[in-house]
């Protein structure tokens, strides 16, 4: 299937529901596809935050779409929370009988109060067993990091240079949080702990937003040319292997698969890091780098955006900022406007072949999408 445009808002604190980040950033992907709504024969939703106890609280929300966008065309809602984006554009992928699919996604996770926000984060993990015992995402992605450090190596230097490149690239980045605000790496190694080791910038940043894009059977000049999916144990710690997230490597092998292509095809990349770590591990589970290898990519300058595989050039979900559901068709917009050369300074240089990488939960599901350059 190919993909005709892509749309996104801008990710911040607006306090805007759910459907109008939707709509904003459908109306983006249309323009940019060329198309009318009433070209569209299907559409994916992904969404999981509604602001419970008021008024925007809906759980019919594919009639409501249906209302905001005046179609009566089939709309299947895939919440899957922090994997939703790429869960909705592989749900796509497998409607073949439809000409035209809109995948879109539109979060309000941040309001004034902190309660909302957590609510819908946690809903994301296990309940009963591990955040009983504290263990919310930064405690879950610490002890995976620790049995990592212990097993592989690795250093709290390495993951704040990880964070000082995806806030490098955020300040370019029109549409991130952090866009023209540049963190050095000296704020980044004194940012207060949030889990020893972990320290605010390990941490990838809330916020809300939307973004969309439009598939096609008809040809374009962008080709998604291999997709992966693959799920895993809701509880972290009841998996073989903890340091690194089999589900990652699955999708990585299903979609390089399909493709026929391998990770050094792949020109650049937007890696799900919700925590530093995460990005670290998964440049090892997607095959950038040898078990226990992955720190040399980014102490070498390979994942920067002068680098010969710049990982994360939107400023990832830890400095563009990670609204949920809408993270993984935001990294398709940016893989998209990447590989057809739209992204100013942070362009990066003849990008053909590029690759989304979208975890849900601490590993629990993982997608992998593979788009390619094609006139
Ligand atoms: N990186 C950079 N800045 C951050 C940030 C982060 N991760 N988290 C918050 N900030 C900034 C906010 O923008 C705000 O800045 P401002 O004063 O300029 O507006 C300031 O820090 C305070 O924000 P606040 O929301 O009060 O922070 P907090 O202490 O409540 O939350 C964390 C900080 C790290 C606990 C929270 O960001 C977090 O839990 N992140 C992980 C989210 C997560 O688990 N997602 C799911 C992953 S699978």
């Amino acid at each position: 299937m190919f993909i005709k445009g892509v749309g996104m808002t801008k990710f911040d604190y607006s306090q805007k529901p759910w459907w109008q980040f939707c709509y904003e950033a459908t109306m983006e992907a249309l323009e940019d596809s060329g198309m009318k709504i009433s070209e569209i024969s299907a559409i994916v939703l992904t969404a999981i935050s509604s602001a419970e106890g008021t008024t925007e609280h809906q759980t019919h929300k594919i009639s409501l779409l249906s209302d905001l966008f005046k179609t009566n065309v089939p709309i299947i809602e895939v919440p899957s929370v922090c994997a939703g984006g790429g869960v909705a554009v592989w749900t796509a992928l497998q409607l073949e009988k439809f000409k035209n699919i809109l995948v879109v996604s539109g979060e309000r996770l941040v309001d004034d109060k902190s309660e909302m926000t957590v609510h819908w984060i946690l809903s994301a993990a296990e309940r009963v067993l591990e955040q009983t015992e504290g263990m919310l995402f930064p405690v879950q992605n610490v002890l995976v990091w620790q049995q990592y450090m212990e097993k592989h190596g690795g250093t709290m230097d390495d993951l704040a240079l990880i964070a000082y490149k995806n806030h490098q690239n955020a300040a370019l980045n029109p549409k991130a949080y952090y866009y023209q605000r540049p963190v050095s790496l000296e704020d980044i190694k004194n940012s207060p702990i949030v889990a020893s080791p972990f320290r605010l910038m390990d941490c990838s940043l809330s916020v809300n937003g939307g973004a969309a894009a439009v598939l096609s059977q008809e040809k374009s000049d962008i080709e998604i040319i291999g997709s992966g999916f693959a799920t895993d144990y809701l509880l972290t710690f009841c998996r073989e292997d903890i340091t690194h997230f089999k589900a990652t490597r699955l999708a990585a092998e299903q979609a390089f698969k399909e493709a026929g292509v391998g990770p050094r095809q792949i020109n650049v990349a937007e890696i799900h890091d919700a925590f530093t770590s995460v990005e670290l591990i998964s440049y090892e589970d997607l095959g950038f780098a040898e078990i226990g290898k992955g720190a040399g990519l980014i102490r070498s300058g390979k994942v920067n955006l002068a680098g010969e595989l710049p990982i994360n050039p939107s400023g990832g979900l830890k400095a563009k900022g990670h609204p949920i559901s809408v993270t993984g068709l935001a990294q398709v917009y940016e893989i998209v406007n990447q590989l057809r050369g739209r992204c100013g300074q942070r362009q990066v240089k003849n990008a053909k072949v590029g690759l989304c990488h979208n975890i849900g939960g601490t590993g629990g599901s993982v997608t992998v999408h593979i788009l390619k350059k094609i006139t």
